[in-house]
């Protein structure tokens, strides 16, 4: 039978990516995306599938409109938050609003509409930072600021409704994304539109931050792997292998694009920056036996390409 799925956050970067993936891999599943249309969001990235796919405008906070784009739908993937960790430490109360209230009012729905599995994306920042070594999912979590410590909240209610009312909850914990859709205040696409308009590309501090990076298609198939296949009430950590520091990376775009690595710019630290985040992803690969496919060289210069072809989205 003819599957439905929400996809919450479906006009954000991943949400885009996953709501295109899931039209080419499952063409006959109904789509329904839910999309507040933050700064983040952005309704046009789904053009090329308006005829294709359901649109509710609406907050995941308002139970109406989380209760009608839930009804009748097998699976719920919720993608929609507040994702940048500079404008929780400016502001908290609409990470808290969102991805607290707002997971509720999904969780709810889900227990309500009997949807057969939820999946809550979740981030490598609920660990905190490591020196050495890989977080594994068993690991305690210790967020260090307001997003992060907001999207672990998000996990402990979705986790209480596994424990509570046996809601098919899973959780994906994935580290920096990379690809197409990306919104231009996030480090990468800076760093690429920077260096296109030959400015200066701000880094924190030293640099020396150590981030790992997948590619966002990459991220896609995880999460169709834990949604289909993934055990109810078990977290999966999702990794690219390719961990860099900041500057690195700048430098990286940098040389791509054939511009100087004097366009780098130190910046004041950001307040409470973890120094380096890092899974371990065994579980994944063994039980689900998913593995990255996008090597780093590759998926940065689609990235790279995207960005150039598409001034118009970012200059919007
Ligand atoms: N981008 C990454 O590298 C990364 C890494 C790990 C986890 N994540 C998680 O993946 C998810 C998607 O991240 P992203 O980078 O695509 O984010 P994004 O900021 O690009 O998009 C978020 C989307 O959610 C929507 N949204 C925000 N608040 C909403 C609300 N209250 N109701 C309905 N819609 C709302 C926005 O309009 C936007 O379309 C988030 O949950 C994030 O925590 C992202």
């Amino acid at each position: 039978m003819t599957k439905r799925i929400l996809i919450t956050g479906g006009c954000g970067f991943i949400g885009t990516n996953f709501v295109y993936y899931i039209r080419q891999k499952y063409p006959d599943y109904k789509i329904v995306v839910l999309d507040k249309l933050t700064y983040a969001g952005k309704k046009e990235n789904l053009d090329m599938l308006k005829d294709q796919i359901e649109f509710v405008h609406g907050d995941i906070c308002d139970k109406t409109s989380v209760e009608k784009a839930t009804k009748d739908c097998d699976f719920v993937v919720n993608f929609a938050a507040e994702t940048h960790v500079d404008r929780s430490i400016d502001d908290s109360e609409p990470f808290v609003l969102t991805e607290v209230l707002g997971v509720g009012r999904l969780l709810e729905a889900t227990k309500k509409f009997n949807v057969k599995k939820f999946v809550q994306i979740s981030t490598d920042e609920v660990y905190g930072s490591i020196e050495k070594g890989s977080f594994k999912e068993t690991d305690i979590l210790n967020p260090r600021n307001p997003y992060a410590a907001c999207k672990a909240g998000a996990e402990l209610l979705a986790k209480s409704y596994f424990e509570t009312f046996n809601t098919p909850v899973v959780i994906t914990r994935t580290t920096n994304n990379y690809g197409p859709f990306q919104n231009q205040e996030k480090f990468l696409p800076k760093a690429i539109i920077s260096a296109l308009n030959g400015k200066p590309i701000p880094i924190y501090g030293n640099g020396e931050q150590v981030r790992d990076w997948i590619y966002v298609l990459d991220n896609c198939d995880a999460i169709d792997m834990v949604l289909h296949k993934g055990k109810p009430g078990d977290i999966y950590n999702i990794k690219g292998g390719n961990e860099k520091t900041n500057l690195d990376l700048a430098k990286h775009v940098l040389n791509a694009l054939g511009r100087p690595e004097s366009l780098i710019s130190f910046t004041n630290d950001r307040l409470g920056h973890d120094k380096r985040y890092s899974l371990d992803d065994t579980k994944i690969r063994n039980e689900l036996g998913w593995s990255s496919k996008v090597a780093f060289e590759d998926g940065i210069k689609r990235t790279i390409q995207w960005y150039k072809e598409n001034e118009s989205w970012w200059r919007s």
